[in-house]
């Protein structure tokens, strides 16, 4: 007989039939002769009750069904007197298809998030994981749902790099090369002609550049890929393996950006609200009681627009006043996470898109502005994550950009292609880049980046 769903068992009312589910025990409970077990196969957030009396099965079997085996279940689907639950099964036959003993690294309820990273292997097997992983999913599905229906390519973009996208360094070189034995010129620099490219190569840090490519010859695409960094930022913030999403669009100036990426940001929390409405409900029991308050807030609210220049006035004011920062935060300053989350929190209480930074602290690609002084970026910054966007309008005079590029003497042997995009038909243009995670984070109301991916990538863990 054909297995159901435990999801789609929940919802069935043809109390009396046969039915056949599969799944991990989450419990199992028992008196007098009888025992309850609540079984899960992930598909949903709740567990089906299986309900059996001693006597109908071998006390071999019974004694096998502990917390986190593997059962096949025949019974008959009843209507449930407990409450919370329509239905249960009352099984006829059970089938331990994977045994389980008391060595398992989840029999506890109520494990720390620190505990269950040294068994990520294992963690997706709880209630907790699976509802992230299950959001995780569908906001993958929002993402490309929005772009599809808005026109946008899907665009892929390379992992493996000869440039350094954003000028900065931190990147996990590539290479094939025996790193015992490696080639050295006569001043001792390494010599990459006998590696697999024939060049020194890295993990991207951003698909940007390319994406660039793509939306001034296709008019607006979308990367959604994973990113490497390998800064050695041991935050909740910061992972070395992350996923990022893209979109670059030709014709857009600073406005067209700002709205799309308040649209876009919106169009997932909702996607969030309408799909994963079990899950979230669940982690806003469980994990943070303010989580749906918080999602539903963010669709209602318009977002703040706020110049870096403002921004940094409200903090100065606010110092005045007697607030208490760890870190300055005087004009030319890269915000602190602490200033954008007092903007965010305690001035605005809503999100805000700050834009036109400084031009020291921003990427060299960025539009310059009239004053000479501040760059056309518009950064999305989030309660309780900070940044969860950055992006920008694109210089696209092939001047300027270049004099840019000279005055922070960056090495252009690998940016031949790119500044090709500003030499032929060269066009207004605009993008930005999601941090996915940093999105989870925000629409499960999770602490720490480490938990909203299956197996993180952080300085010293690689395990899994
Ligand atoms: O602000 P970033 O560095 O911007 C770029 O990479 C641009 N090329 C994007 C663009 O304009 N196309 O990164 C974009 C976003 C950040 O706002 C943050 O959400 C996320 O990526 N991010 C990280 N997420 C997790 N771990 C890290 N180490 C991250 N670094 C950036
Ligand atoms: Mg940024």
């Amino acid at each position: 007989m054909k297995r159901t769903k435990i999801i789609d068992a929940l919802k069935r009312t043809d109390f009396g039939s046969k039915i056949t589910v599969m799944g991990w025990v989450r419990s199992k409970r028992g008196s007098k002769g009888i025992f309850f077990i609540a079984l899960n196969d992930g598909s949903t957030i709740k567990n089906v009750q299986i309900v059996g009396e001693d006597q109908n099965f071998d006390e071999q079997t019974v004694k096998l069904i502990t917390t986190g085996a593997c059962l096949k279940v025949i019974g008959t689907l009843v209507e449930s007197p407990a409450a919370g639950q329509a239905s249960e099964i009352q099984a006829k036959e059970i089938e331990v298809l994977g045994v389980c003993d008391n060595t398992y690294p989840l029999q506890k309820k109520g494990a720390s998030w620190e505990y269950l990273r040294t068994v990520a292997h294992m963690r997706v097997r709880t209630n907790t994981f699976g509802a992230i992983m299950r959001i995780r999913h569908n906001m993958a599905m929002a993402i490309h749902t929005y772009f599809h229906e808005h026109g946008f390519v899907y665009f892929h973009t390379p992992l493996i790099t000869a440039s350094d996208c954003e000028g900065a360094g931190n990147m996990f070189q590539v290479t094939t090369k025996n790193l015992y034995d490696l080639k050295k010129d006569k001043d001792g620099k390494i010599i990459y002609d006998d590696d697999f490219f024939g060049e020194q190569t890295s993990l991207t840090v951003s698909g940007q550049l390319e994406g660039e490519l793509g939306a001034t010859a296709l008019g607006q695409i979308y990367t959604f890929g994973p990113t490497f960094r390998a800064e050695n930022s041991n935050t909740p913030r910061h992972l070395a393996e992350f996923w990022m999403i893209e979109p670059e669009m030709a014709f857009y100036d600073k406005d067209d950006l700002m709205d799309l990426e308040e649209d876009f940001i919106k169009y997932c929390v909702r996607w969030a609200l309408d799909n994963c409405q079990d899950d979230l409900e669940f982690l806003n029991k469980m994990v943070d009681k303010t989580l749906l308050e918080r999602l539903n807030g963010v669709l209602k609210e318009n977002f703040v627009r706020l110049t870096y220049t403002e921004g940094i006035n409200i903090l100065q004011e606010a110092i005045r006043q007697g607030h208490k920062f760890e870190f300055p935060c005087n004009w030319g300053d890269d915000l602190a996470s602490e200033h954008e989350r007092y903007l965010v929190e305690e001035h605005f209480k809503k999100p805000v898109i700050m834009t036109d930074y400084p031009k020291e602290i921003k990427s060299f690609y960025m539009k310059l502005n009239e004053d000479g002084k501040t760059m056309q970026g518009t950064d999305v910054l989030f309660p309780a994550i900070g940044e969860i966007i950055g992006g920008s309008v694109r210089e696209e005079s092939y001047d300027k950009l270049m004099a840019e590029i000279e005055r922070r003497q960056m090495d252009t042997r690998h940016l031949g292609w790119y500044l090709d995009t500003r030499r032929w038909g060269s066009c207004p243009h605009a993008g930005f880049g999601l941090g996915f995670e940093r999105l989870i984070l925000f629409v499960t109301g999770m602490q720490n980046i480490r938990d909203v991916i299956p197996f993180p990538r952080t300085p010293g863990n690689a395990n899994f």
